[in-house]
């Protein structure tokens, strides 16, 4: 997978770098995401997953309830839908 389609809050849609990180691809496409540690430490990059699956790259040491992944952890495996 080298290219998909993530889409914020319902309206904004971006094409993802699959080198990146989702939270990188998100700060390279303007879209304002918090964060702290980029570690999977501080839980501040938490986002609802919507519609689509990710590929975690990185351990979460936050609690998380099913809907929710953390941007710096992860990778969109396929078009996504995200809200923050
Ligand atoms: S930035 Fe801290 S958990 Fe993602």
């Amino acid at each position: 997978m080298s290219h998909s389609t993530v889409t914020v809050n319902k309206t904004t849609v971006f094409d993802y770098d699959a080198e990146f990180s989702l939270l990188d691809s998100m700060e390279e496409n303007q879209v304002p995401a918090n964060y702290n540690c980029r570690g999977g430490y501080c839980g501040l990059c938490k986002i609802k997953l919507t519609q689509g699956q990710v590929t975690w790259v990185q351990d979460s040491l936050v609690s998380l309830d099913a809907d929710e992944v953390l941007a710096c952890c992860c990778v969109p495996d396929g078009p996504i839908s995200i809200e923050m």
